[in-house]
């Protein structure tokens, strides 16, 4: 009995490990140098940067004037000296601003929100996208055949100043957003790699809503809903995976920790259910959703918790009704070898009442 308890404690102390640290992107270089020595192609540069506002994001005529003057900056800066030996990436991040993959008004309030209702399936119209509009190519053609739908997501997701700037500049903005810089430097800095990445944002459409639905005691591989939800966090990952532009270096390795670990939630507890079934009666999972359960798994994740989140989890949830059935297992049954495997013991529980009931049984009969 000992035994199986301490094998519980461990769950329930936390292991604190240290918090993940974060590192900025790689630092801008040779600044300075740049400013002196491409003096000209800087200013110019410069000068058309004023012409970019906050709210809106430039459009073709200003993308190529840009473009032009960052080229001829870093045309310049590749002859400095403090250059020698860096990558082209270096002096584009020097030269260039972030003018392409920046985000603008209009992205936070129109073109992430417009997604967001594509994702959650809201209207006929974009129903059977499902994730074809991840491939540039796809989108731009699903933009062009169904523009009137696509108009009329936004008169009710944008606000009245972003949704006239799409009604005007429809098809450059479908043409900016969708199409991959010539020449295309990789350098993950065009607004086409900040489309894709705002897609991955927003294609967990309904993912909460579908994940609370589901009853964590009726998580099985084989319950369509279940099958949903574990499909839009498999495109999440791909996305994440695929995406080009990352907040920080750990964020698409916690991304796959965040949706790995969704993944094989439904097997584990097919699995814990099936090991000790004893948990399919308590009360304390009776009301949880899928949801609940991951969103409460995560957070000891993210912090490094346990070893085992997902028995800690329901360890954490369970804890009052797992150590009330030992206290009646003591009681009825007594301590036995056998007994103290983990495993066996829960399974045991299962027919604790009963059990119990045999044992009062026994006694009135050896009382006659
Ligand atoms: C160009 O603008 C940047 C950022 O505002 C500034 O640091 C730099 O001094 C300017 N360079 C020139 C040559 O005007
Ligand atoms: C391009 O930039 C230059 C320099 O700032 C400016 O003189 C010109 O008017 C710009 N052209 C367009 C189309 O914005
Ligand atoms: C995107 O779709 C186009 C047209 O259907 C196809 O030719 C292309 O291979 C696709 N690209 C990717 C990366 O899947
Ligand atoms: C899976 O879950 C569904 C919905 O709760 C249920 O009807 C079905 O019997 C379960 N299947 C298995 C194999 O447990
Ligand atoms: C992310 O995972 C990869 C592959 O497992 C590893 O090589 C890399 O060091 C990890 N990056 C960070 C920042 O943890
Ligand atoms: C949960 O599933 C993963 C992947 O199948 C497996 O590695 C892990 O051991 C399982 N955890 C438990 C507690 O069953
Ligand atoms: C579960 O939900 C039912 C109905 O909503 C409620 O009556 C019951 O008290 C809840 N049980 C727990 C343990 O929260």
């Amino acid at each position: 009995m000992r035994f199986i308890f301490q094998l519980f404690l461990s769950f329930l102390v936390p292991i604190l490990v240290d918090s993940t640290v974060y590192s900025p992107n790689s630092p801008t270089i040779c600044l300075a140098e740049t400013n002196k020595g491409c003096q000209e192609q800087m200013k110019m540069k410069n000068q058309t940067l004023e012409s970019v506002n906050d709210n809106f994001p430039p459009l073709k005529a200003l993308m190529k004037n840009y473009t032009e003057q960052c080229q001829n900056v870093m045309k310049c800066a590749s002859g400095l000296e403090c250059f020698k030996g860096k990558s082209e990436k270096a002096i584009f991040q020097t030269s260039c601003d972030e003018v392409g993959i920046k985000r603008y008004g209009f992205d936070y309030n129109c073109m992430a929100p417009i997604l967001k209702r594509v994702y959650q399936e809201e209207y006929i119209c974009t129903k059977d996208f499902g994730y074809k509009m991840l491939n540039l190519t796809v989108a731009q053609s699903l933009f062009k055949s169904e523009k009137q739908c696509f108009l009329t997501i936004a008169r009710n997701a944008c606000d009245t100043t972003n949704y006239n700037f799409f009604l005007k500049n429809y098809d450059e903005i479908v043409e900016v957003y969708t199409s991959r810089p010539v020449p295309d430097n990789s350098f993950c800095a065009s607004t086409s790699d900040k489309f894709h990445r705002l897609q991955c944002e927003k294609l967990d459409g309904g993912f909460m809503t579908k994940a609370t639905s589901v009853p964590v005691l009726s998580v099985n591989l084989s319950n369509p809903a279940v099958q949903d939800v574990v499909e839009i966090s498999e495109a999440m990952e791909k996305c994440m995976q695929e995406s080009c532009w990352v907040f920080n270096e750990d964020e698409k390795n916690s991304s796959k920790v965040f949706t790995d670990t969704f993944q094989a939630l439904p097997a584990n507890l097919t699995n814990v259910f099936k090991l000790r079934p004893r948990l399919l009666e308590y009360k304390c999972l009776a009301n949880m959703s899928f949801y609940d359960f991951y969103h409460e798994q995560m957070s000891c994740v993210r912090i490094n918790e346990a070893p085992d989140c997902f028995m800690f989890t329901i360890t954490k949830f369970c804890r009052e009704e797992i150590l009330t059935d030992f206290e009646n297992l003591e009681v009825s049954m007594g301590p036995k070898n056998q007994y103290n495997s983990p495993e066996f013991a829960f399974s045991m529980f299962k027919d604790n009442k009963k059990k119990r009931r045999f044992v009062i049984t026994m006694n009135d009969e050896k009382a006659f």
